[in-house]
């Protein structure tokens, strides 16, 4: 979708428009030389693109912990399972000291992920995996993996962390925290992406920075 005009951010950054922003995640899987495994999630047999553009996605595989990719539209969505451990890091009062927008005031999510695990269920997040500085994908940091991994997402290209529910730390380049796709939980372990039912309003053009 592209934006005729592209109002200034609080910080005086323009927003992208969502077309420029396709071309530099495609641009990036070619010159970034993305990983394997992150062009293999894309095409992940879990996910079904339905006619309406939404996609289907089967969560049963996903153990605590893990997280998958999977393409909705042009954009690689992260979903991740949380663990108790991942939540409670979530909440701990440094950590949310040290984000840029803990209350994700700016419009980067639906109505129903607005709340402090920017996500419909608290077990699962859902995020669009475009870093809001200038648009490169970050990568999942596995909990435990290091010392101070605890389920965030880091941009390799200018060093911006996020934190498990896509909040930006404060000292990070990128301006706003990841985007939360519009999401429907048809069962315990079904989702649809594009579509939320807790905020049937919702509109990608609605977010402030993809
Ligand atoms: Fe992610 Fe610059 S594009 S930190």
């Amino acid at each position: 979708m592209v934006q005729s005009e592209t109002p200034p951010s609080p910080d005086g950054t323009k927003r992208r428009d969502l077309l420029a922003t396709g071309t530099v995640v495609l641009g990036c899987a070619g010159a970034c030389a993305l990983t394997a495994p992150f062009l293999n999630s894309l095409r992940n047999p879990s996910a079904t693109t339905l006619s309406d553009n939404t996609l289907e996605v089967d969560l049963s595989a996903l153990a605590p912990g893990q997280d998958m990719t999977v393409q909705w539209q042009d954009w690689p969505i992260f979903i991740q399972r949380r663990t108790p451990q991942m939540l409670a890091a979530l909440q701990a009062p440094e950590h949310m000291a040290a984000l840029r927008d803990v209350d994700s005031k700016v419009l980067q999510q639906p109505k129903d992920a607005t709340n402090w695990h920017r996500s419909v269920r608290p077990d699962y997040g859902i995020l669009i995996g475009i870093c809001t500085h200038l648009g490169c994908v970050p990568s999942f940091e596995k909990p435990g993996s290091t010392p101070d991994a605890k389920g965030g997402y880091f941009c390799p290209c200018h060093g911006s962390h996020f934190d498990a529910a896509g909040r930006v730390l404060r000292r990070a380049p990128a301006p706003y925290n990841l985007p939360v796709p519009p999401v429907t939980f048809l069962s315990d372990t079904k989702i649809r992406i594009g579509h939320s039912a807790g905020d049937p309003g919702f509109s990608m053009s609605d977010i402030q920075q993809i």
